[in-house]
């Protein structure tokens, strides 16, 4: 049996309470079995000294592409449609069943180095097989899709695919990896954006979303161009025609929703559709910098993620919380997207975002054992121990302050020597 004792650290847990402890957890197989002080060792479990350690919940990430790690600083000047057709979908369609591996591989290793545990990953059209595979291997939690496009102008011929073979490989993958390794793994439909898909495909998606129970991952009103072009096919803006088409709903992951009307914030308030928050790439595309503020006051379900590595030139949650909290200070004021908010949006609110707010996002006694270890005592300040350690993380850190990252029990990387990844990659 796993077990692991983590000793005397200070846990960030973000319960409900957001408390703070200093003491001890102890892992049994992939669980969080206790919590408390001076937990009794039997010397049959692994011990890690967490003296003057943070050990905080792993990160949750809503929105990824790990088939466009290799990608990093193509196109890096320009905005979102001509990037997508310079750019970005020439290099997917070259992409060959090795590459996306490796792609997925390295895009992971970034991803548990800097703490994150869990990511909503969407991919290319082919090959995605070899993603999850890759995925299978590195041991993060993941919730991951082919890309669908079955429609779209300047698109390179194998990224073209026809409506009912879209859904057919979607399915077939679905129906292979869905609940993989005692559910770490799950599949989430991943139609790339209304622009890419035809009616026929989006209602079909909604459809198979109810039917199978599993999530529906797209990107929406991110660019005014994407949103002036959606509105000339469509007559509609994005939240309206996806609702129109069955799929705003608790199962609906939008990444962006920079630019909407009080009709869409309505649509997603109501529907319980689910906004994951990407600063780095919305200010490095030009895109514009999305209403956190508003959303969250309307109770709106908001998370965080990186996007593609080209997208902000790397997949690390501290850079995105630490955008998060900045773009909103100078018009908001210095509160309103404060420390401990963020550090909600990046762990529970993803948690909860993909319906498993019962298993990780927070450390709880029951809970999954998905957890970051953080040395955060390189800072010219005295005592450091005593500071607010959900400031210094925000405010602070870097993916260099992660030691070690545990998920579903697992030690994936220990002391910076990744565990799972050193024979693969
Ligand atoms: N919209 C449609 N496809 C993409 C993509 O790959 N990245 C981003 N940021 N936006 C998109
Ligand atoms: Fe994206």
């Amino acid at each position: 049996m796993n077990k692991i004792l983590i000793k005397n650290a200070e846990i960030v847990t973000m319960n409900q309470d957001n408390e703070i402890l200093t003491g001890d957890i102890y892992i049994e197989n992939n669980t969080i079995k206790m919590i408390g002080q001076n937990l009794a060792q039997t010397g049959e479990e692994k011990i890690i000294d967490a003296t003057k350690r943070t050990v905080i919940p792993g990160f949750v990430q809503t929105h990824i592409h790990l088939c466009q790690t290799i990608f990093r600083g193509r196109g890096d000047d320009l905005e979102l449609m001509d990037w997508l057709k310079t750019r970005i979908w020439p290099l997917e369609a070259a992409h060959d069943e090795e590459s996306i591996y490796y792609s997925a591989m390295l895009g992971i290793g970034e991803l548990i180095q800097s703490g994150t545990t869990t990511i909503v990953d969407m991919e290319t059209v082919h090959h995605t097989d070899y993603a999850f595979q890759a995925i299978a291997a590195s041991g993060i939690r993941a919730l991951s899709g082919k890309v669908m496009m079955d429609k779209g102008e300047e698109v390179p011929t194998q990224l073209q695919e026809k409506t009912s073979e879209s859904i057919a490989k979607s399915v077939a993958l679905l129906e292979k990896w869905h609940n993989h390794d005692n559910g770490r793994i799950k599949y989430a439909f991943s139609p790339r954006f209304v622009l890419s898909c035809t009616e026929e495909l989006l209602k079909e998606v909604g459809r198979l979303s109810q039917f199978y129970n599993v999530y529906v991952h797209t990107h929406a009103s991110e660019n005014r161009a994407e949103i002036e072009l959606v509105e000339k096919e469509t007559g509609m803006r994005n939240i309206a025609y996806l609702d129109k088409l069955g799929l705003a709903n608790e199962r609906l992951m939008l990444a962006h929703c920079i630019w909407l009307d009080e009709n869409e914030k309505r649509i997603i308030k109501e529907k319980g559709v689910h906004v994951s928050h990407c600063p780095g790439s919305n200010l490095k595309l030009a895109s514009g910098i999305a209403d956190v503020p508003d959303l969250l006051k309307q109770s709106i379900s908001v998370s965080l993620g990186a996007d593609g590595a080209p997208c902000n030139n790397n997949l690390d949650m501290f850079n995105e919380m630490r955008l998060a909290a900045l773009i909103q200070k100078p018009s908001h004021g210095p509160t309103v997207m404060d420390a401990k908010t963020v550090l909600q949006m990046a762990t529970i609110n993803g948690a909860k975002a993909i319906g498993l707010a019962d298993e990780i996002g927070s450390i709880e006694v029951g809970k999954k054992a998905d957890l970051a270890i953080l040395n955060l005592n390189d800072f010219h300040t005295y005592p450091a121990f005593d500071m607010d350690p959900i400031s210094r993380i925000v405010y602070s850190a870097t993916r260099a302050d992660v030691e070690t990252t545990i998920i579903d029990g697992k030690i994936v990387m220990e002391n910076r020597i990744m565990k799972t990844l050193e024979k693969e990659v």
